[in-house]
């Protein structure tokens, strides 16, 4: 199994919590090809905690809870099979999953089997009472090789919150993407502290082994389980340039069935997407101005990114010095740039800084090319 770049799609978790079933699922499937999120990258349906029944069947195995899934896990297999979409699903490494349900503790290859014969192709892997006498990197590491002896392709998706020194580890044992934080809640101090905790750490995250920032809460806007005041437009802008620039998995929470056009075509962003999903994977350059998160990024076919964060409560000038991430300042190179927002193109080259007004708490992204002036 080769995850070349961030994982893309839905989590059932930020706003359905454990109000789960087969409906909502498949309408949030049909509404992601509706809507044009599919196309644009999603490719995961995510069922998180909550699924199953309290007590595993006379073998052993975990069954699904009939009352709300009816039809059992292969039939929403095989629904979102055929709409050219995937299932992923979700365990813990502890005897209890976070919200109480049994966990894959002992239970791994059983339990890797029936993700397996139920034609699951990703398994979200939780932390919830982890037995103390085991390491992290021996759980998560049973729980990889039982998912490899299925012989089917699952991409394993780490969630022990960047517990022990997870860094060390987390690309040894396999994990295809790794939750660094504990949760995210749908608020704009959650976001950055978040993103904060994770800049000095983006160097590891690349292909095979990327930093999940957790799901995505643009669009919530107050609502479902992790509600914590919502957060502005502008806010939820910043949230994803930020979790596009720093190549995390980008993990829809929002009920896409109801999304608003405008969050909608920001979760669709082209440009954006694209730097995300950049084959080159190359982590951030950070060049701060003050407290504001400003960074520059090299993508394919020599091009580049650049972010610019305004964390003030109100507009701001936020520039970065490219002196900063080495560019000489002679006058002779600058960057030609776009907004991958608006589209616009700018005529002027950026030789000395790049530098915009930024609304507050928002982020402008720009792409283009490195030109010679003289
Ligand atoms: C933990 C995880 C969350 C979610 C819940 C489910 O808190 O970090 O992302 O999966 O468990 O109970």
């Amino acid at each position: 199994m080769i995850v070349r770049t961030p994982p893309m799609g839905w989590n059932t978790w930020n706003t359905f919590g454990e109000d789960i079933n087969e409906a909502l699922i498949i309408e949030t499937c049909d509404a992601m090809v509706e809507k044009g999120l599919r196309d644009a990258g999603y490719e995961y349906v995510v069922i998180d905690d909550c699924w199953s029944l309290k007590e595993r069947d006379a073998e052993g195995r975990l069954q699904a809870d009939p009352e709300k899934f009816p039809h059992g896990i292969k039939y929403l297999a095989d629904y979102i099979h055929s709409k050219g979409m995937k299932l992923g699903m979700y365990s813990c490494c502890g005897p209890l999953t976070c919200a109480g349900y049994p966990g894959s503790l002992d239970h791994e290859f059983i339990d890797a089997k029936f993700f397996a014969d139920n034609g699951v192709d990703y398994l979200k892997y939780d932390w919830c009472y982890h037995p103390t006498n085991l390491a992290g990197s021996t759980l998560y590491n049973r729980m990889k090789m039982a998912l490899n002896a299925t012989g089917r392709d699952i991409v394993f998706s780490v969630c022990n919150w960047g517990e022990e020194n997870l860094l060390d580890w987390i690309r040894s044992v396999g994990g295809d993407l790794y939750r660094s934080t504990g949760d995210i809640n749908d608020s704009f101090r959650s976001i950055r502290e978040i993103f904060d905790s994770q800049v000095d750490n983006f160097a590891l995250s690349g292909p095979n082994c990327f930093n999940d920032m957790d799901m995505l809460v643009c669009g919530m806007n107050n609502k479902g389980n992790v509600s914590a005041g919502g957060c502005t437009f502008e806010e939820y802008k910043t949230h994803f340039c930020l979790w596009c620039m720093a190549q995390s998995p980008l993990m829809i929470g929002c009920d896409v069935r109801n999304v608003d056009d405008d969050i909608l075509a920001l979760l669709k962003n082209r440009e954006l997407i694209a730097i995300n999903q950049d084959p080159e994977c190359r982590p951030v350059i950070p060049a701060p101005m003050h407290n504001h998160p400003c960074f520059a990024k090299h993508l394919t076919n020599n091009e580049y990114a650049f972010s610019l964060t305004n964390y003030d409560d109100e507009e701001s000038e936020i520039f970065m010095i490219l002196a900063d991430i080495g560019l000489p300042l002679t006058g002779e190179w600058g960057f030609k740039l776009r907004d991958c927002i608006t589209g616009e193109e700018f005529e002027k080259v950026f030789t000395d800084r790049v530098g915009a007004t930024v609304k507050a708490h928002s982020t402008r992204v720009f792409r283009g090319t490195l030109v010679r002036l003289r």
